[in-house]
């Protein structure tokens, strides 16, 4: 390996594998060395397009000069499977979302990377928004005092086309669930990661408009062990899509995120004592600071980007990455408790997936 930047290959040339060749070439610490998919087609036009070495074998991939990290950007369900192979062969692992789509797996993959010394690392690209980690920042520096309430809206529009655009896509096996397994799961995942562990769970799900074996529309309702309670919205069957969104409520403070900005932050540090009656919105207007403009993202794969320059730094330095294989358990098992809650009409303890 080089001492300053890690050479990355990927597994799986489908619809995400662009935005992660293209976030590699950006990452000041990273580079390009090979893809890999078993359809021909696929890695030979995503070999010519980013000018590396394109595989339809396993083996020779992984056995390309060179190669430090793989990025597995396949169906969910073959995640474990395929990881455990490339941990096998020594290589460190930058996984999609979700880690996989049972806990029985995500731990055996999670086990062989320990195993064979690698790093894992699961991709949640919404952690790095400039204005989520203002508001983690808010939350950890105590801004917020204790936390009240959070509720993750993910309402998305996918047409049954998108469904069947993929042999895996809506399946149980391979894509796990539907609106919250695939979509839901980034805002799932910051709602946990803001508010704290999650202690219970009791949810309904839906197929309403989809010929799909999972749900396309979901509703939880959470507590947090610290007290707080919560709230899952996800669904594809939304007309037309809407951005998703999330709220943070706290005693001493709220934010308001929409597709990772910050549309709304109120705290008593900044607005003062409220009245009995809280704040009129004329009141509120008077009284709120201009939030400071976020700057846009220099590419629509930013995100990506400062992830796997996470993942390679945390590969220089020997460090974990900032989102490992057990940080990506969490929301696999809220989504897993929201499943069995909706199945077996009860509330379902997140210890039971311990
Ligand atoms: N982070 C995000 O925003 C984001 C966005 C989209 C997809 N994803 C995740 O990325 C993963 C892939 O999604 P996609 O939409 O790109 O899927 P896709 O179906 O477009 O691509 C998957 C590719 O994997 C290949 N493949 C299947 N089995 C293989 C194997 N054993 N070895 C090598 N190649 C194999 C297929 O030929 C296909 O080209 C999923 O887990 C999904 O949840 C994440």
């Amino acid at each position: 390996m080089l001492s300053n930047s890690v050479g990355f290959g990927v597994i799986g040339c489908g619809v995400i594998a662009p935005t992660h060749c293209d976030a590699i070439k950006d990452a000041p610490n990273a580079h390009l060395v090979a893809v890999f998919d078993i359809d021909q087609a696929r890695a030979q036009k995503m070999g010519e397009r980013y000018d590396v070495p394109f595989y339809t074998s396993q083996a020779d991939f992984l056995a390309q000069p060179g190669l430090d990290a793989v990025n597995i950007l396949l169906p969910s369900g073959f995640h474990a499977t395929v990881g455990a192979a490339v941990a096998a062969a020594g290589k460190h692992l930058l996984c999609e979302k979700p880690i996989d789509v049972t806990v029985e797996n995500a731990l055996k993959l999670i086990e062989a990377c320990e195993a064979a010394g690698v790093k894992l690392g699961v991709i949640s690209q919404h952690r790095f928004a400039p204005d989520i980690i203002k508001v983690k920042q808010a939350i950890d520096s105590g801004e917020f005092g204790p936390l009240v309430l959070g509720e993750a809206s993910t309402k998305w529009y996918r047409s049954q086309q998108y469904y069947d655009s993929g042999e895996w896509r809506g399946t149980k096996a391979l894509d796990g669930g539907g609106a919250l397994m695939n979509q839901g799961v980034h805002y799932i995942d910051l709602l946990q990661w803001l508010l704290g562990p999650v202690e219970s769970i009791k949810a309904e799900i839906r197929t309403r408009t989809h010929n799909i074996e999972v749900e396309d529309l979901a509703i939880a309702i959470l507590r947090f062990a610290n007290g707080a309670l919560g709230s899952i919205t996800g669904s594809t069957a939304v007309f037309p899509g809407l951005p998703e969104t999330l709220a943070i409520h706290g005693e001493d403070a709220t934010a308001l995120i929409e597709k990772d900005i910050l549309k709304g932050f109120y705290s008593k540090a900044s607005l003062g004592e409220v009245p009995s009656y809280g704040l009129s919105p004329r009141e509120l207007k008077e009284r709120e600071k201009p939030l400071p403009a976020s700057p846009p993202l220099p590419t629509p794969y930013a995100l990506h980007t400062a992830q796997i320059a996470d993942f390679a730094a945390a590969i220089l330095e020997d460090r974990a990455p900032a989102v490992t294989g057990r940080d990506a358990l969490v929301p696999l098992e809220i989504i897993l408790a929201i499943y069995r809650s909706a199945a077996e009409n009860r509330e379902v303890k997140l210890d039971e997936f311990k």
